[in-house]
């Protein structure tokens, strides 16, 4: 084959060699062979000075025609392959900036912290303020103070937790009602008084559907001239409405409890048989919600209030079963259970 036919051939077969490349280091190896020092160009280059004069020309313009087109098509080739290169690099590291971010869990209030925040903010708005009293109390204040008598059962050790504190075994206790915060208030502050405590209540209770031995109470406690029996229901009958709206009955019923006089306990209608009797109403119909009563005028006396110029009322309330009530949850201990399936429920 002549130097004239070897460029033509490599001028023919340029197109196709570079097609068949797919990547850039393969295009450098075959852009060698056809332009490098070992090509039919570096050779013709090399073999011009044995060419006759006369031929030089002719010669001389096919090569660099040759020359020309060659590596303009392989510059055109490196110019796809590195376009498809990095495109491909573009897709396999594509970030899709569309996807949902990963939200970090977040804390919610439980949910008996929720309805303690609610109703406290529904006697807060009717003009109440808000007291605290001790976890640990004394016997003074959980009993003597409301009127509890020496021999009360509640005062039991088979109900109440106490503290071994002092030299009195019986003489400090975990609380085992709101209550105490009542006689602890009027104690350091005149009449009026309109209060809410809301609170963290222990008692020596075996665990079942609705009893566990740390549940939450708010209690109440109105004290001013002149007020009645007549004001506790509307107050309470206004507290029902807000919380758990018109569907849910409420019933009064005689009862006793040391520290009022008259007392009654307020019952709501069972969330989950609607009044038809269950386990969780222990087959009544109805859920004991609270107790309440006109104050007893032994408690004014006991914390130093004149109880024929003030009168008032009391109540104390279970959060836990309002919760329970107002969100149909049949277990009073799943509010102390951690699994988060429970409480992710209710956020
Ligand atoms: N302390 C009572 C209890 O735990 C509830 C209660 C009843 C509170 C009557 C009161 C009241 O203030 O007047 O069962």
């Amino acid at each position: 084959m002549t130097l004239q036919e070897r460029l033509e051939e490599l001028r023919a077969d340029a197109p196709a060699r570079l097609e068949a490349v797919v990547t850039l280091a393969e295009l450098e190896e075959v852009e060698d062979g056809m332009l490098g020092t070992g090509s039919p160009l570096a050779e013709a280059r090399r073999g011009m000075r044995d060419v006759a004069p006369e031929d030089r020309p002719a010669i001389g313009k096919l090569i660099n025609e040759v020359q020309q087109e060659v590596s303009t098509a392989v510059d055109a080739r490196r110019g796809e392959l590195a376009a498809a290169e990095q495109a491909a690099r573009l897709e396999t590291e594509r970030v899709d900036i569309t996807l949902p971010g990963r939200v970090p869990a977040r804390g919610a209030p439980h949910l008996v912290m929720q309805v303690w925040e609610e109703i406290t903010d529904i006697f807060v708005a009717l003009g109440y303020t808000v007291a605290d009293g001790p976890e640990a109390e004394t016997a003074f204040y959980n009993f003597d103070a409301l009127n509890t008598p020496e021999a009360h059962p509640s005062r039991l050790e088979s109900d109440t937790l106490y503290v071994a504190h002092g030299d009195d075994p019986e003489g400090v206790l975990l609380r085992t009602q709101t209550s105490p915060v009542q006689a602890r208030y009027m104690q350091e502050h005149d009449p009026p008084v309109y209060i809410v405590s809301p609170g963290r209540v222990f008692r020596r209770d075996a665990t079942d559907a609705t009893h566990t031995p740390v549940f939450h109470q708010m209690e109440a406690l109105a004290v001013d001239e002149n007020i009645t029996f007549a004001d506790l229901k509307g107050t309470l009958r206004y507290f029902a409405r807000e919380f758990f709206g018109p569907d849910r009955e409420t019933r009064f019923i005689p009862h006793f409890f040391p520290f009022t006089e008259p007392s009654a306990e307020m019952l709501v209608s069972c969330f989950v048989c609607d009044g038809a009797g269950c386990r969780t109403c222990g087959r009544t119909g109805w859920i004991e919600l609270l107790g309440c009563g006109v104050v007893d005028p032994n408690v004014f006396e006991a914390v130093g209030y004149d109880p024929t110029r003030v009168s008032g009322f009391a109540f104390g309330v279970g959060i836990d079963r309002l919760a329970m009530i107002r969100h149909g949850v049949p277990e009073l201990r799943l509010f102390f259970d951690p699994d988060l399936r429970v409480l992710e429920q209710y956020r």
